[in-house]
């Protein structure tokens, strides 16, 4: 994926200006920032939920400016989002599986019962990746917050998505929890690009192999874990006031 120049108004808001940037394949990047620096605009218009105002995305050589947001998922981009989005009374394997069927029925208007079973099954391999094998059957609403994000997770994995976009995976989760998304982002990124938004700088600098720092929806730096960590524009405008980074 690369992006050149984009920006994004809201009206009169400049929510995200100039920003320009490639990524690699296979790496795990993190996009950080302070609250509003426009990290979540960012990643609504790298998942077609948002067109830019300015500046152009491609995708494995392709200009994505004319692909309607529903295509993104079959090119091979999908995304989780900052607030938990699944249906709490359904059974954990029926969110994947209605995610996994739709899916499906897109790729394949003619589909027949058979479908249903591969659907199944294949929410089942989904939920295997993410380790909820064991409460397949427990509706949504009674996992643990971090099992919830997870669910997520596996509902994104069902296109099989070559870059996974992950808004702020870990949040609300203590230490715990936090561990084990970790564990599991690095277990998908053997196999895709992830992006993530967080604001847990530890976890971030452990995990990633590059960051990118947004200040007023304009980009202030991007580098290694340790670049960033060494840089001083960046200590000033947003890691000097992190709680997380101590
Ligand atoms: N749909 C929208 N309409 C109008 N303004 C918006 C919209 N979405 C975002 N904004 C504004 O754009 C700016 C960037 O918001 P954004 O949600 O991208 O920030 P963020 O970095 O994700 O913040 P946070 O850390 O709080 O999640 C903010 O000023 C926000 O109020
Ligand atoms: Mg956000």
């Amino acid at each position: 994926m690369s992006v050149t120049n984009i920006g994004k108004q809201f009206g009169g808001l400049v929510a995200l200006k100039d920003v320009t940037a490639d990524f690699q394949e296979g790496q795990i990047t993190a996009i950080i920032g302070p609250n509003g620096a426009g990290k979540s605009t960012f990643f609504n218009i790298l998942s077609g939920a948002l067109k830019p105002s300015s500046g152009t995305l491609r995708f494995r050589g392709a200009d994505m400016a004319g692909v309607p947001q529903h295509d993104y998922v079959h090119r091979g981009i999908a995304r989780s989002y900052q607030i938990t989005n699944i249906f709490p009374n359904l059974s954990v394997l029926e969110n994947v599986r209605v995610a996994a069927q739709a899916f499906r029925s897109r790729m394949n208007i003619w589909a027949d019962r058979s479908a249903d079973r591969d659907s199944e099954d294949r929410a089942s391999a989904m939920l295997a990746s993410v380790g909820l094998s064991a409460r397949a059957a427990t509706p949504a609403k009674f996992l643990a917050h971090g099992q919830q994000r997870a669910l997520e997770i596996a509902i994104a994995l069902v296109a099989d998505p070559a870059l996974l976009l992950l808004d702020e995976p870990t949040a609300g989760m203590g230490p715990e929890e936090t561990r084990e998304m970790v564990a599991l982002i690095e277990k998908l990124a053997a196999q895709r690009t992830i992006l993530l938004v967080e604001h847990k700088m530890k976890m971030i600098l452990g995990l990633s192999d590059r960051v990118l720092v947004l200040h007023h929806g304009q980009l202030l730096a991007d580098g290694t874990p340790t670049e960033i960590q060494a840089n001083s524009e960046v200590r000033r405008v947003y890691l000097g006031q992190n709680d997380g980074y101590a």
